[in-house]
C-alpha cells in the first residue's frame, strides 16, 4: 500500500488537483493499492491559524508517506509568501529531495510555437539540482530603506550536491536512446561556484563514455534550445536556471498547464517524493474553472510510475494526448472545455482503454 499525501494549496492549485484526486480516487477503487490524505495546508490556512507547515506533518509524512501531490502555492493575500516557502521548501530541502525532474515534452504539433517544429522536436528533459544554489536563503539586508541599502543571497554549491544531481542527469541520460546531456552553468561569469560544476563535468564525464556530454552556458543554451530544441536530449543544471529554463520549455510545449514534475532523492527512490504541476497558482485563473488540468495529471503520471506503475503514466499521457487531438481541452492549449469537462475526458479515455 502506498501512501499519497495530497496538497492542492492556493489559487488554481486545489482546482486541478480536485481533479488529479478523482483520477487516483477511481484508479484506487478499481484496485489499485493506494492510500490517499488530504493537506488542510496553503495560504487560507496561514490567514486562519498562522499554520503553515506543521512539524507533526512533516513527522507522518516522513515515516508514514511515498509521495506528496502538490498544486501550487502562492495568494496575493501573503505579498511575503512565508507560507509557501515554508511548505514547498520544507518539502524540497527538508525531505533533501536534490533531483528536480522536468519533462519538458510536446504531445501535440499544434502546441509547438516554432516555425517549422513538430512535437517531434521537443523531447527532452531538465535536472534542476532542489537543494541548494541561490534558493537557500542565506543572506540578508543591511539599512533597509535607505539609499545605502545592501540585499544579499549567497549562492551555496556544494561538492556533495553538485555531484550527485550530475551524476543523476548521467545515469539517466544513459538510459535514454540519444545518450546525450547538456549541462548548463555560467562559469563564465560565476567563477568560483560554477567552476564547481564545471570541474565536477569534466571528472563525470570520463566515468561516463558512452553519454554524449557537453557544456554549455545558461544563456546560449536558452538562444539553442528556441533554436532548435531537436538537438537537446537531458540538460542538468542548478536550482535558479532550472526554474527559469524550465519555464521556457513549458513554452514549447504548450504553455505551463502542460509541464509535470518530479521532486525526488534521486539514489534513493524509496523515500517519500514530492510531485507538482511546474506552474503556479495562477491568482487570476483562479475559481474559474479555466486551469488546464493536463500539468496535473501528467503529473499524476509520473507519480505512479515512480510509486511503481509505469503503465499507468504512460496510459495517462496517450489519453491526455488523445484528448489534445479531438480538441477536448482548455482554451489555453486550444479547446472550450472547462478544468473539471477536460479532466473526466480524460479518465473517461483511461477507463476505455
Ligand atoms: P503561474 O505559473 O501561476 O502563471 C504563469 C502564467 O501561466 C500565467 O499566464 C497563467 O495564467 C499561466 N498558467 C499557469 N498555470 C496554468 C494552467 N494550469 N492553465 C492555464 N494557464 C496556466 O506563475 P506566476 O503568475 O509567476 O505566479 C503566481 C503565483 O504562483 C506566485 O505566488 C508564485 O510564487 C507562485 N508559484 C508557485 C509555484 C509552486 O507552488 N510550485 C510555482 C510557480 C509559481
Ligand atoms: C517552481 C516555482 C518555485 C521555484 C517558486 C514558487 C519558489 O517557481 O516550482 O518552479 O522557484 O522553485
Ligand atoms: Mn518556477
Amino acid at each position: 500500500m502506498k501512501k499519497i499525501a495530497v496538497l492542492g494549496g492556493d489559487g488554481i492549485g486545489p482546482e486541478v488537483v480536485r481533479e488529479a484526486t478523482l483520477l487516483l480516487e477511481e484508479l484506487r477503487d478499481r484496485g489499485l493499492p493506494i492510500a490517499l490524505w488530504p493537506l488542510d495546508l496553503g495560504a487560507e490556512r496561514y490567514l486562519r491559524d498562522g499554520t503553515t507547515f506543521p512539524a507533526e506533518v512533516r513527522a507522518t509524512l516522513a515515516s508514514e508517506y511515498s509521495a506528496v501531490l502538490l498544486g501550487a502555492l502562492g495568494d496575493p493575500r501573503v505579498p511575503g509568501l512565508e507560507h509557501a516557502r515554508d511548505i514547498l521548501f520544507g518539502l524540497r530541502f527538508g525531505f533533501d529531495l536534490y533531483a528536480n525532474v522536468r519533462p519538458v515534452k510536446a504531445l501535440a504539433d499544434r502546441l509547438v510555437p516554432l516555425t517549422g517544429r513538430t512535437a517531434r522536436d521537443v523531447d527532452l528533459l531538465v535536472f534542476r539540482e532542489n537543494t541548494e544554489g541561490i534558493y537557500v536563503g542565506i543572506g540578508g539586508q543591511m539599512r533597509r530603506g535607505t539609499p545605502d541599502e545592501i540585499a544579499i543571497n549567497e549562492d551555496v554549491n556544494t561538492r556533495k550536491g553538485v555531484e550527485r544531481i550530475q551524476r543523476a542527469a548521467f545515469e539517466h541520460a544513459r538510459t535514454r536512446p540519444r545518450k546525450r546531456l547538456h549541462m548548463a552553468d555560467k562559469s563564465n561569469a560565476m567563477r568560483h561556484a560554477h567552476e564547481l560544476w564545471l570541474r565536477v563535468f569534466d571528472e563525470l564525464r570520463r566515468e561516463y563514455p558512452d553519454v554524449e556530454a557537453s557544456h554549455v552556458y545558461v544563456d546560449a543554451l536558452c538562444m539553442y534550445v528556441i533554436q532548435d530544441p531537436s538537438q537537446f536530449d537531458v540538460i542538468v543544471t542548478n536550482n535558479l536556471f532550472g526554474d527559469i529554463v524550465t519555464d521556457l520549455g513549458a513554452a514549447l510545449q504548450g504553455g505551463l498547464g502542460m509541464a509535470g514534475s518530479a521532486n525526488v532523492h534521486w539514489s534513493d527512490p524509496s523515500r517519500l517524493a514530492l510531485f507538482e504541476p511546474v506552474h503556479g497558482s495562477a491568482p487570476p485563473l483562479a475559481g474559474k474553472a479555466v486551469a488546464n488540468p493536463f500539468a496535473a495529471l501528467l503529473t499524476v503520471g509520473m507519480m505512479l510510475a515512480h510509486l511503481g506503475w509505469p503503465e499507468l503514466e504512460r496510459r495517462i499521457e496517450r489519453a491526455v494526448i488523445e484528448a489534445l487531438d479531438a480538441g477536448r481541452c482548455t482554451r489555453d492549449v486550444g479547446g472550450t472545455l472547462s478544468t473539471p469537462e477536460a479532466a473526466a475526458w480524460v479518465r473517461e479515455r483511461l477507463r476505455a482503454t
